[in-house]
């Protein structure tokens, strides 16, 4: 089971949603399933409209991140994605701090989504 919590100033509360195995897909999937209000345009990885940051609970259940080209493309171009952090990913499967929420898979482990709903994140 997977505890996903959303966070976001255009949030009156942070909410916190249980997505099952086989009910995961992608955190933008899971988000307008229980109507949180993140950003979206293309929902094929290219517009960077969906760009959250994700943390995680616990760090050490971490699994393989995939980053797939198109996104750490659109993340580069927004400066949100260093080279550094994309080798690690790939090496060490460090999630990095931001993702195309359209793109990212919900993985059976908690996490924190936030957005500004804006694409200003910090
Ligand atoms: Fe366009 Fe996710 S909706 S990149």
């Amino acid at each position: 089971m997977a505890n996903i919590t959303f966070s976001s100033p255009v949030m009156a509360k942070d909410v916190t949603v249980y997505a099952v195995a086989g009910d995961r897909g992608t955190i933008l999937a899971v988000a307008k399933a229980h109507k949180i209000p993140i950003p979206f345009d293309c929902q094929d990885g290219e517009c960077g409209s969906c760009l959250v940051q994700v943390e995680h609970f616990n760090p050490k259940a971490k699994s393989a991140v995939a980053l797939t080209e198109k996104e750490k493309e659109v993340l580069r171009q927004l400066g949100k994605i260093t080279k550094d952090e994309i080798a690690n990913a790939e090496v060490n499967d460090v999630p990095p701090r931001y993702r195309l929420a359209c793109q990212c898979f919900v993985r059976n482990e908690d996490i924190m989504v936030r957005f500004e709903g804006d694409k200003t994140l910090p």
